[in-house]
């Protein structure tokens, strides 16, 4: 296991490791897997490909206040947003290399719990950013923080990305909540780094390395 330190020690060596050579661009989107996105299951929880179906609870889901506060979904948020996403944005992201956006769903019933989604940054060689919520009635179960365990099983598993983030407004307690618990380290805050729904503010940046 690498300890956070090390990326500043044999900085060479990890660098011609993740990068297989100095022409390897991780920013391509050939280093993006080929074929259908997978489905994740830890027994409890699915995580899977957005289906058309689930448009109708979507759009209820991200009625919840404290969603269209700290995430980047439309806000209103309508009918058609929610079948816009699920039929074209989601797939459409996937098969250009742009990310994988998944439902979280109850492995049982099939009930939508909530979404994760994880988005290479352009520019940024081998770094993606992961976006998550739960359905307000479906909080504090551990639902997201298993949904972003499976999410990160696959990523060391199935891509060459080197790194993922984490992009929370400090005050958003639940969110870092979550980063804590699923193994992420606050690298700093970056003082009014966003802007959501116009207003600038904080960006707390924490950050996951390839074990
Ligand atoms: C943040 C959010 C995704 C958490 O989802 P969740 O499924 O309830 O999270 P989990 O049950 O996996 O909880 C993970 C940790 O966060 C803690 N936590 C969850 N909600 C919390 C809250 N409101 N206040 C403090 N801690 C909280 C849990 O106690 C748990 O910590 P623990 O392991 O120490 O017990 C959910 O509150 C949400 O959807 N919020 C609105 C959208 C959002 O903020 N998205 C993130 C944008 S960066």
């Amino acid at each position: 296991m690498k300890r956070r330190g090390d990326r500043y020690q044999g900085a060479p060596e990890r660098w011609a490791r993740l990068h297989g050579g100095v022409e390897r661009n991780l920013d391509d989107r050939s280093s993006w897997p080929a074929g259908p996105p997978p489905e994740l299951t830890d027994g409890r929880l699915l995580v899977r490909p957005w289906r058309s179906e689930d448009a109708a609870w979507l759009v209820t889901v991200c009625q919840d206040p404290e969603i269209q506060r700290w995430t980047r979904v439309p806000s209103p948020y309508t009918d058609d947003d929610a079948v816009r996403f699920v039929t074209e944005l989601a797939p459409t992201a996937w098969q250009e290399g742009r990310g994988w956006h998944a439902a979280v769903t109850d492995a049982a019933t099939g009930d939508g719990l909530g979404a994760v989604g994880i988005v290479p940054v352009p520019g940024l060689d081998g770094v993606a950013e992961i976006g998550y919520y739960a359905a307000a009635h479906r909080r504090r179960r551990g639902v997201v923080s298993d949904a972003v365990g499976l999410l990160v099983e696959w990523t060391w598993a199935s891509t060459e990305l080197a790194r993922l983030e984490l992009h929370v407004d400090p005050r958003n307690r639940a969110s870092a909540a979550v980063a804590v618990r699923c193994g992420f380290t606050l690298d700093g805050v970056l003082v009014d780094r966003g802007v959501h729904r116009g207003e600038r503010h904080d960006v707390a940046l924490y950050s996951l390395l390839r074990p």
